[in-house]
C-alpha cells in the first residue's frame, strides 16, 4: 500500500453517545443519542500533543495511551502509514464509564478523523472497514456501530468481522438516569457467565426479535420487548442501586433497561409521565433525542 498523503488543514469530528444492548440485545442493539464529544485532529511536524476538556479532563491520559490516539494510530496503519506528528484536542460531553459509549465515541472519532485527514481516505477505509476496525479496538461492535452510523443499529460478526444494519427508530423518547459513580465495561463483562441456560437464551431471542418492531413504530411492545435474562440480573448484583432503580421502573411498567454495561439506566419512553421522582439524590436525569446522523466531520473554526 502506498504511503498516504495527509491534508494540512485540521478536521473536527463530532460523535454521539450511545446506549447498547437495549435489554435483551446483548452486544447487538444500540441507539445513538444527541449528546456529543468533539475531537479536532491536526497533522503536526513532530511529536504528539493531547488536550482534553470537559468530561474526563481530570483523569484521561495526555499521551499515546489516550483512546482517541490509539484509534487514530490504528486507522493510519490501516490507511498505509503514520504522519510525523499529531495534535489532538478533545471536548468531551459524554459522561465517562457510565454506560453511554464514551470509549466507543473516542474510538470512532479517532478513526473517522484519521480517515478525513488522508486524501482519498473514505475510499481506502469505507464505513464497513471503519466499523470492523472500531469493533476490533473496542472489543465489541454494538456501541461503535451506533456511534458511526447513528439511529438504531444491530451488529453481528461475519467471518471475524463486525457488520451492522442501521434502522430508523420511531416513537422513542429516551430518558437516562446517570449516577455520579463509574463502572468500567471490562468489569461489567467479567461478571458475566461463560454459558447460560437454553431457556434464558430462547427467552432473550424472542424478546430481541420483538425489539425490532417495538423500536420502529410499535411503542406498545417496548415493555415486553425490553425484558432481559442474560446480563442485567448478574450485573445488578454488583450495581445494587442500578438494580433497584431498574426494578422500580419496571415494576411501574416503564420500558427501562441497563444502559450498556451500566451503571446508567435508560428508559425508552416515559409514556407521558414525569419520571423525575425516580431520580432522588443519586441520579442525574437526561432527556435526550435519538441522533440520526452518527459520526460527522465538521469544519474547524478559528
Ligand atoms: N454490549 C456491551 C456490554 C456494551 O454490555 O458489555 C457496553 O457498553
Amino acid at each position: 500500500m502506498a504511503r498516504p498523503s495527509f491534508r494540512a488543514a485540521p478536521v473536527r469530528v463530532r460523535v454521539p453517545a450511545t446506549s447498547a444492548n437495549l435489554g435483551p440485545g446483548f452486544d447487538v442493539f444500540a441507539l445513538a443519542l444527541d449528546l456529543y464529544d468533539d475531537v479536532v485532529l491536526r497533522i503536526a511536524d513532530q511529536g504528539l500533543s493531547v488536550d482534553v476538556a470537559g468530561e474526563g479532563a481530570d483523569d484521561l491520559p495526555r499521551n499515546a495511551r489516550h483512546l482517541v490516539v490509539k484509534a487514530v494510530r490504528a486507522a493510519f496503519d490501516a490507511l498505509g502509514g503514520q504522519p510525523r506528528g499529531l495534535e489532538v484536542v478533545c471536548a468531551n460531553r459524554i459522561p465517562q464509564s457510565r454506560g453511554l459509549g464514551s470509549s466507543a465515541a473516542a474510538i470512532v472519532a479517532g478513526i473517522v478523523a484519521a480517515r478525513a485527514l488522508v486524501l482519498g481516505g473514505e475510499e481506502l477505509l469505507d464505513d464497513a472497514a471503519a466499523l470492523a476496525l472500531a469493533a476490533t479496538v473496542e472489543g465489541h461492535a454494538d456501541n461503535v456501530a451506533a456511534c458511526l452510523l447513528g439511529g438504531l443499529t444491530l451488529a453481528w460478526n461475519e467471518q471475524g468481522l463486525a457488520r451492522a444494519l442501521r434502522l430508523d427508530p420511531v416513537g422513542l423518547a429516551p430518558i437516562l438516569f446517570v449516577p455520579a459513580t463509574r463502572s468500567s465495561t471490562a468489569r461489567g463483562r467479567r461478571v458475566l457467565p461463560d454459558a447460560v441456560p437454553l431457556a434464558d437464551a430462547a427467552a432473550n431471542a424472542a424478546r430481541a426479535a420483538l425489539l425490532v418492531p417495538a423500536l420502529t413504530g410499535r411503542p406498545d411492545l417496548l415493555f415486553a420487548a425490553t425484558q432481559d435474562r442474560l446480563h442485567q440480573g448478574v450485573r445488578a448484583v454488583v450495581m445494587p442501586r442500578t438494580g433497584a432503580l431498574l426494578d422500580k421502573l419496571r415494576a411501574d411498567g416503564r420500558p427501562a433497561v441497563l444502559s450498556g454495561s451500566g451503571p446508567a439506566v435508560l428508559v425508552l419512553h416515559d409514556g407521558g409521565a414525569d419520571l423525575s421522582s425516580y431520580a432522588g439524590k443519586t441520579w442525574q436525569v437526561l432527556r435526550l433525542a435519538v441522533d440520526g446522523t452518527g459520526a460527522t466531520v465538521l469544519p474547524v473554526h478559528g
